[in-house]
């Protein structure tokens, strides 16, 4: 997270979408003069939907912290932490709604992380983040949701045992879509907010299968490896008939794919992406050269591997000529 930081949430336009709809839901029920902070607020793709409210939002990487002041979103190039939010205690400011998405999963020090949102928390205000879902990930073996930004896969079990070690309680759980299979957590300060019956519904069926289980991780475990023999032989069997194989979005995930099944540049040529700072690079640990996104229809290859998997409605709505051309998709996950 430092000044040359990669990732664009507006490099997706479903993203882009999806933020304004939450945005929507969070509005509803605000009122006019209410004031949200987000924590890791990008290039200020979801904060541009709240430019009539007091809003803050605190972005460490300079990269895109920069588009969102361009933007007009006010952006503190900061990280999120005791240490650098004095200048709001001081002033008094507090918040009725605090945000992060795809973020709080990103903080190691989680005890950090609450002690600073409980200063800035107006005594009836929610805390509303989306992180990627343990369920999900087990359901779909979507092991590449595990990477090194990536510290945390929360589940709704986790999420109601932290809130009660702060005093506070998780109050709604929204299943979402986005990054293959999302969570939406509610928390509000204990005994303030009425709790939707999507708490116990989704609790109950997380204990059903068993989520909170160390055999679940084991049965979890033994699904990745049979997924990478899988995939292996897959990539093996286009190559001995001669194909090419190029990867479709230099994501953050596709280092774990690549580096847990071994998979370099005498398999994948190199990876189409549309990022300005990734073009020129190489994928970490496996060394396959990014190339832009411009030249993928001069170059096609005959398979495109779909790193971004999370996005393919979005990416096969733009490639229907790909695959009039031929062309064919290939994941580890079910696409
Ligand atoms: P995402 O799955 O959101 O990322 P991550 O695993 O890194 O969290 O994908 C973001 C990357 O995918 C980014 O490098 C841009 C690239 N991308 C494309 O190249 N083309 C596309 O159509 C989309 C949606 C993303």
């Amino acid at each position: 997270f430092n000044k040359n930081y990669p990732f664009y949430t507006s490099s997706s336009k479903s993203m882009i979408l999806h933020f304004k709809k939450y945005a929507k839901w969070i509005k509803k029920k605000l009122k006019k003069n209410a004031s949200i902070l987000e924590i890791g607020s990008n290039d200020g793709t979801f904060l541009q939907n709240f430019k009539n409210y007091f809003h803050i939002g605190f972005e460490p990487s300079k990269s895109v912290h920069d588009v969102a002041i361009k933007r007009n979103v006010k952006s503190i190039n900061k990280f999120f932490n005791l240490q650098n939010i004095n200048f709001l205690i001081k002033k008094k400011i507090k918040f009725d709604v605090i945000v992060g998405s795809n973020v709080i999963c990103h903080i190691p020090n989680q005890n950090n992380l609450i002690k600073t949102m409980l200063k800035l928390l107006k005594e009836n205000g929610k805390i509303i983040f989306e992180e990627p879902y343990l369920g999900s990930m087990y359901k779909k073996i979507s092991y590449d949701q595990i990477y090194d930004e990536h510290i945390f896969i929360f589940s709704v079990n986790a999420i109601n045992k932290i809130s009660k070690l702060f005093d506070l309680e998780l109050i709604d759980v929204l299943e979402q879509n986005t990054h293959g299979g999302s969570m939406r957590y509610v928390v509000g300060r204990k005994n303030v907010r009425t709790v939707s019956k999507n708490v116990e519904n989704i609790l109950k069926r997380e204990k059903n299968l068993g989520q909170d289980t160390l055999e679940s991780c084991i049965k979890f475990k033994l699904n990745c490896e049979i997924s990478k023999k899988k995939l292996v032989e897959k990539i093996q069997s286009i190559k001995s008939r001669g194909k090419k194989i190029a990867g479709y979005a230099a994501t953050s995930k596709s280092t774990t794919v690549l580096n847990y099944c071994d998979i370099g540049t005498n398999y994948i040529d190199c990876i189409f992406d549309t990022t300005k700072e990734k073009i020129g690079k190489y994928s970490p640990g496996k060394h396959i050269p990014i190339i832009s996104y411009d030249s993928f229809y001069n170059q096609l290859p005959d398979y495109a591997y779909l790193f971004a998997w999370n996005h393919k409605e979005e990416i096969f709505k733009k490639e229907k000529e790909f695959i009039n051309k031929g062309g064919r998709w290939i994941s580890h996950v079910d696409i």
